[in-house]
C-alpha cells in the first residue's frame, strides 16, 4: 500500500473486481489501479494516490478531465434528456463541425466506438468497390472486429501479405480477405496493390501508426498507389483526429484519404465515434442514393448521442482557440526532449518515437519505422520503467504518453523528476 494512504480502500474494490470481472479488469488496464476521479491533467486512485495522467482515458481527455466548459455543456444537455434515437440538434452540429474541420469529410455517420467505425469504413469500401479484400498494416490497430484483429501484434511474424490472427474466436476464412503490408514501405504496398487490385476493396492505415510517424513521402505514396488503382484509402484517425492538429493527421501530414474514422476526442469522454469521407462513398449509407443492392445498413441505439455530441462540441470549441495546438505540441516536445536527454545521459539505448501529442520510448538502439523494429525494444526494461513510474505518480499506457492541453509546467516538472528517479532506480 502507498505511504500516502491511511486505509487501503482500493484493495477491497480490487478484490471485488477480481471476483466479478474476468482477469479483474474491464480488459483495458492493470487490475490493481482503480481510478476514483480526475481533474485537468491529474487523476486520483481509490486510495487517494495522485498521478500526473498521461493515459487520458486512452486519449479522449485531450482538454483535461472534468473541464468546466465540457461539464457545463453535458449538464445542460442532461437536463433535456439523454438519448432519443431520432436525430438531435447537437449530433447534427457535431457532424457539421467535423465536415468543417476534417479535409476528407464531406459527410459523417455516427457510431459509438472506434472499433465500429473501422468495421463500417471497411464495409463501406467493400460496398463502393464491390470487392472483398482489405489491405492493412502489420502492427496497425483498428479496434476489435474480426478483420481488424489480423497482424496487430503477431508473436511470430508471418510472411507478408499473410495475416496472423490476434485473437481466439476469429473464423479461419477472415484471413482470406485481409492482406498485410509493412508500414512505411511504399514499394511493398505498391507491389501488393498491383498484385491484388481486382480484389482489393480498400486500404486502411493509421497515418501515425501507434507511436510511429510516417516516413517522409510514405502517406503521399500510399495515396497515389491506391488512387491509381481505384482503391479507397481509409485513414484511421480515431487517435490522431483533432489531436495532431484540428484537422487530424490528414491536415498535419497534408495527405487526404477517401474515408476516415474518428473517435476519442470527438466524444469528449463519452461513447461516440464516426465514419467520415467523400460523398460518393458515404452515399452507400443512403438507400435513396444507391438503391437496395448497394445499400449499407447501419443502425445503432446510441449513434449521435446528444450528451456525447455536446461533450465533443465543447471539447472542439476549446481546441479551436488560438494557441491550443501550439501549447499541446510545446508540452509534448519539452517532455520528449527531456526523456531523450535523461536516457542518453544515463547511457541507456533508447529511441523516443512519436509526435509531441503522443509519444513514448522504445529501449533499443535501432531506428523505429515499423512494427518489427519495435520488437527490437527491451520489453522487460519497459515494463520495469513503467512500474517504477507508476510508483512515482505517473499514469500511462504500456507504450504511450498522451499529452493534454491541461498539462501544466508543474506537471511537466513533476514528470521529469519522476523520470530521473525511475532511471536511477533502473540502474541501481
Ligand atoms: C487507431 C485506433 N483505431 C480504433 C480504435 C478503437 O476504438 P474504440 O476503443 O473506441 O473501439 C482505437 C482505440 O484505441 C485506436 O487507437
Amino acid at each position: 500500500m502507498d505511504a500516502q494512504t491511511e486505509t487501503d480502500v482500493q484493495g477491497a474494490v480490487v478484490e471485488t473486481a477480481r471476483r466479478v470481472l474476468p482477469g479483474g479488469t474491464f480488459g483495458n488496464y492493470a487490475a490493481e489501479v482503480v481510478i476514483r476521479e480526475g481533474k485537468a491533467g491529474r487523476v486520483w486512485d481509490e486510495n487517494g494516490k495522485e498521478y500526473v495522467d498521461f493515459l487520458l482515458g486512452s486519449g479522449p481527455m485531450l482538454v483535461g478531465h472534468a473541464h468546466p466548459e465540457v461539464n457545463a455543456a453535458v449538464e445542460a444537455q442532461i437536463q433535456k434528456g439523454t438519448t432519443f434515437f431520432a436525430n438531435n440538434r447537437k449530433g447534427i452540429e457535431l457532424a457539421e463541425a467535423i465536415v468543417e474541420a476534417v479535409p476528407c469529410a464531406e459527410q459523417v455517420r455516427f457510431v459509438s466506438s472506434g472499433s465500429e467505425a473501422d468495421l463500417y469504413a471497411m464495409r463501406a469500401a467493400r460496398a463502393y468497390t464491390r470487392r472483398d479484400k482489405i489491405l492493412k498494416f502489420e502492427g496497425g490497430y483498428h479496434g476489435m472486429s474480426d478483420y481488424s484483429l489480423m497482424s496487430l501484434a503477431p508473436k511470430r511474424s508471418g510472411n507478408f501479405p499473410m495475416p496472423v490472427p490476434d485473437s481466439a474466436g476469429i473464423p479461419k476464412n477472415v484471413r482470406d480477405d485481409m492482406i498485410i503490408a509493412p508500414f512505411n514501405d511504399a514499394d511493398a504496398v505498391a507491389g501488393l496493390v498491383r498484385d491484388h487490385k481486382d480484389e482489393l476493396a480498400g486500404a486502411i492505415v493509421e497515418p501515425f501508426q501507434r507511436i510511429i510517424p510516417p516516413a517522409p513521402g510514405f502517406l503521399a505514396a500510399l495515396r497515389k498507389i491506391t488512387a491509381d488503382n481505384g482503391v479507397p484509402l481509409i485513414f484511421d484517425e480515431v487517435v490522431t483526429g483533432f489531436r495532431l492538429a484540428y484537422g487530424g493527421a490528414q491536415e498535419y501530414y497534408g495527405v487526404e484519404p477517401g474515408l476516415c474514422t474518428l473517435g476519442k476526442v470527438i466524444g469528449g469522454g463519452f461513447p461516440l465515434a464516426a465514419i467520415a469521407g467523400r460523398e460518393e462513398i458515404m452515399a452507400h449509407f443512403d438507400k435513396a442514393k444507391v438503391g437496395d443492392e448497394n445499400f449499407l445498413v447501419q443502425i445503432g441505439t446510441l449513434s449521435g448521442n446528444p450528451v456525447a455530441a455536446a461533450a465533443g462540441l465543447a471539447t472542439m470549441s476549446i481546441l479551436r482557440r488560438p494557441g491550443a495546438y501550439e501549447q499541446i505540441h510545446a508540452t509534448g516536445r519539452e517532455l520528449m526532449q527531456a526523456l531523450g536527454g535523461l536516457l542518453q545521459r544515463a547511457g541507456i539505448p533508447a529511441q523516443i518515437t512519436g509526435e509531441p501529442p503522443l509519444f513514448d520510448v522504445v529501449f533499443t538502439d535501432q531506428p523505429i519505422r515499423d512494427y518489427r523494429s519495435t520488437l527490437t525494444g527491451d520489453a522487460e526494461l519497459m515494463r520495469r520503467f513503467n512500474a517504477l513510474l507508476r510508483e512515482r505518480g505517473i499514469l500511462k499506457g504500456e507504450s504511450k504518453y498522451y499529452v493534454s492541453l491541461a498539462h501544466t509546467p508543474e506537471d511537466v516538472r513533476f514528470t521529469i523528476a519522476a523520470w530521473e528517479s525511475a532511471i536511477k532506480a533502473l540502474k541501481a
